[in-house]
């Protein structure tokens, strides 16, 4: 990250006509921004003569400005390396710290108490981001994309800028209901289709219907925290089930249904998020036989349907559900990309009923320009032919990185070569510490993640998943020559 000396422009509005002299000026700019909590404790100034130049006032006027302030207690200065904001903000703050907490905390109760609420991951400069399945946006038809919406603006405007179609653009619908249909083995007609911001609100949607404070909803041992996060918000208690290379264990379903009444199953049955392990025939059959004799919800979570390399993907739950039991879920974030939000639910009309009037509480509709600019991009191919493209060069760069791991690794690590997905889910050597190993390579720029941050019980796992499709062939060769130094260090 870059320390924000480097980055901190000062922006103040000197006015040489005012009768308050210059250097008062920026002192007062620069108080007012330790104040607005702009510049913290410990942050460095900008040398004199730099300032001067970029305000372009004498270097006195400045060297005049910092000591008025160090006079005042706001900046401390050492010889040595120069002009700090102070530690403690003094005197007039006194007067003004109550509008000051007051920009921090609401007036109101917040939330509710002992509430953990997730955050965002931070995206660091200069380390490369091996960590999981995140597509290479690098290989995106920009271009096309950026005609199609301009075309959507100039020939589409009055359809799109207005408020409607909360259940998303009916272009949009009928063009992702064609593909389901086409390519993912579905039947299902405009009428199933909730056009999402995303997974993750379509994850919002779903609990907000589904559950109830109390109600039992199964997960993956390991899985996708932020949709744990979401079923916790709406009360329900979590039961993890136990997966291994054939997916979920639905015997340990089957067992707790017999004793406790399951509200709904969250699953990802195609590439199991985070192993990459595809559900066996057997177990999915035994999933929808048991939803439907228990009567739960089976959430599939199918993000990244497209990017499998051997065979043809495996069709989705949703597309053998006779007894409307799946609540289908899908994104373009690994399609296209995550900063296009589009995702979608495939359920029953009458769910899709409820989860369209939730939709209108918390969003309205969605972003209509950009979903008619898919749904333009979906039927004239371009889509299709980008997900051929990168199924493509997202293959290669799997059979690379098991290269340069066999060649940089050797037996520190052991891998099934995974069929499909973004990411290989590494086993470590017995006398590997995993999360050591991680804190290491990010210490050499490169992030990862270990097994633990995937376990809902948050216990170590001898595994690493590293991702592949995000990054060329030099890079991976960096990355895994980061790997190889962190190694060392540990081991
Ligand atoms: C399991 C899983 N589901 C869904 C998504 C995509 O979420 P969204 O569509 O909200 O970007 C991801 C992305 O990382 C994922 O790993």
């Amino acid at each position: 990250m870059t320390s924000p000396v480097k980055t901190w422009e000062f922006t103040l509005p000197l006015d040489p006509a005012a009768t308050e002299p210059l250097f008062l000026q920026i002192a007062r700019g620069i108080s007012g921004d330790i104040e607005r909590g702009r510049l913290t404790a410990g942050s460095r100034l900008p040398g004199t003569r730099r300032l001067a130049a970029q305000l372009e006032v004498h270097r006195n006027t400045v060297v005049a400005a910092y000591a008025e302030l160090i006079a005042e207690g706001w900046l401390a200065a050492t010889r040595a390396s120069g002009t700090f904001v102070a530690d403690v903000t003094p005197m007039r703050s006194q007067a003004r710290r109550v509008p000051r907490a007051r920009a921090r905390t609401p007036g109101f109760d917040p939330g509710r108490p002992g509430e953990h609420l997730p955050t965002a991951d931070p995206l660091a400069d200069g380390v490369l981001q091996m960590g999981g399945g995140i597509a290479d946006l690098r290989l995106l038809p920009l271009a096309t994309i950026g005609r199609r919406y301009r075309q959507v603006l100039q020939r589409n405007a009055a359809d799109v800028l207005g408020y409607g179609h909360a259940q998303g653009h009916p272009r949009l619908l009928s063009a992702l209901a064609a593909m389901l249909n086409d390519r993912r083995g579905l039947a299902i007609d405009n009428t199933q289709i909730l056009v999402t911001q995303g997974t993750q609100m379509a994850l919002d949607l779903v609990a907000n219907t589904l559950v109830t404070p109390g109600d039992i909803v199964l997960v993956e041992a390991l899985g996708y925290a932020p949709a744990w996060a979401v079923f916790r918000r709406y009360g329900a208690q979590i039961m993890t089930v136990a997966l291994d290379d054939q997916g979920i264990d639905t015997d340990e379903i089957a067992r707790i249904a017999a004793t406790r009444r399951i509200r709904a199953v969250y699953t990802t049955p195609h590439h199991q998020y985070p192993t990459t392990s595809i559900m066996s025939p057997a177990r999915r059959l035994a999933l929808l036989t048991l939803a439907a004799e228990h009567r739960f919800a089976i959430i599939e979570d199918d993000y990244d349907h497209e990017f499998h390399y051997d065979g043809q993907p495996v069709l989705p739950l949703a597309s053998r559900d006779t007894q409307a039991v799946v609540v289908y879920l899908g994104t373009l974030a690994k399609l296209l990309a995550p900063g296009f939000r589009i995702g979608y639910i495939v359920a029953p009309s009458a769910l899709i009923d409820r989860l369209t009037a939730y939709r209108l509480m918390v969003d309205r509709q969605g972003d209509l320009p950009l979903q008619l600019t898919i749904a333009g991009l979906l039927e004239d191919g371009t889509i299709a032919r980008h997900a051929r493209r990168a199924r493509k060069v997202y293959a290669a760069r799997r059979d690379w990185l098991i290269a340069s791991l066999q060649r940089a690794l050797g037996s520190a690590v052991a891998y099934a070569r995974p069929p499909g997905g973004m990411a290989i889910w590494t086993g470590v050597a017995t006398d590997i510490d995993a999360d050591a190993w991680v804190t290491a390579a990010l210490a050499q720029n490169v992030a990862i993640r270990a097994g633990r941050s995937y376990a809902y019980d948050g216990h170590y796992r001898p595994y690493i998943r590293l991702g592949f499709a995000s990054l060329d062939e030099q890079e991976l060769a960096l990355g895994v020559r980061r790997l190889a130094r962190a190694l060392k260090q540990i081991r």
